[in-house]
């Protein structure tokens, strides 16, 4: 596992572990951010226009997708389990749940206005197919968003973010998390989560992955209380990208 990506294997684990988790996974994460997690998610979800197609990857349960208000909205996730909870959770009218990977979209060329990753984008197996995908997709002036945990430059910050990840995530998830459930876990879910923490690299590998693909534009900001990241991309204007 690192900032490209992940071996099958490796994959397969974490897949595993988020279906583990999925019946607590909404009570965990906003234990573990301190509330932060659902305003983060709806700060990012507020970027799509009322008008636009949007498409998320990696939808899980639905917990970001429910932030949103478009009239078509694609929900892309390869986990039947995950996406049978978000279909009880969300409304089907409007959303199209999709059984499938970001790196190999099941949408035509040039059709989506957004795309979203929330907080997925690091449990890919292979980035730079991901980000060839949104580019694909995008209609011309089109934008990806990739929101993920914030992770600061090496340093004291770093350091203190590192060891919450490490040991305060997993103790405070095996205090949400039901006894009996716990005791059936072959592995500590929340174990992994770290590990993909730790190898996703920086906000910058996302920002070079964007640009390698054509994006322009790209840049990153910092979510609500700096606890989360988010890098958006612009898929350019046929007149100016060829400028
Ligand atoms: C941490 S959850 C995020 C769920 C939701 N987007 C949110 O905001 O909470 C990451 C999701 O990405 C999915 N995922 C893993 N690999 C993926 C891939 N290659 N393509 C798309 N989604 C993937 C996982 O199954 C999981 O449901």
């Amino acid at each position: 596992m690192n900032h490209e990506g992940m071996s099958t294997s490796e994959w397969i684990e974490v897949l595993e572990a988020m279906e583990e988790v999925a019946p607590y996974y909404d009570r965990v994460n906003q234990l573990i951010t301190l509330g932060l997690a659902d305003r983060w998610r709806a700060e990012v979800a507020s970027r799509a226009d009322k008008n636009d197609v949007v498409l998320e990857l990696g939808s899980g349960p639905g917990s970001f997708a429910r932030h949103l208000g478009n009239q078509t909205v694609y929900c892309l996730e390869p986990s039947d389990r995950l996406l049978k909870a978000s279909r009880e959770s969300l409304d089907g009218g409007k959303i199209s749940l999709i059984r499938g990977v970001g790196e190999s979209v099941p949408l035509t060329d040039d059709s989506v206005d957004k795309v979203f990753c929330s907080f997925s984008f690091r449990d890919f197996r292979n980035r730079s197919f991901g980000t060839s995908e949104m580019f694909r997709v995008l209609r011309e002036g089109g934008q990806a968003l990739i929101a993920d945990v914030a992770k600061p430059p090496p340093g004291p910050m770093a350091k203190l973010l590192q060891m919450h990840m490490r040991f305060v995530v997993p103790a405070l998830a095996r205090v949400a998390v039901h006894p009996a459930a716990r005791a059936a876990w072959k592995n500590d879910p929340y174990r992994k989560f770290v590990d993909t923490y730790e190898a996703f690299g920086f906000t910058t590998v996302y920002e070079d992955l964007l640009r390698r693909q054509g994006f322009v534009d790209v840049s990153t900001e910092f979510l609500t209380m700096r606890g989360a990241t988010l890098t958006r991309g612009n898929k350019p204007w046929k007149s100016t990208s060829s400028s």
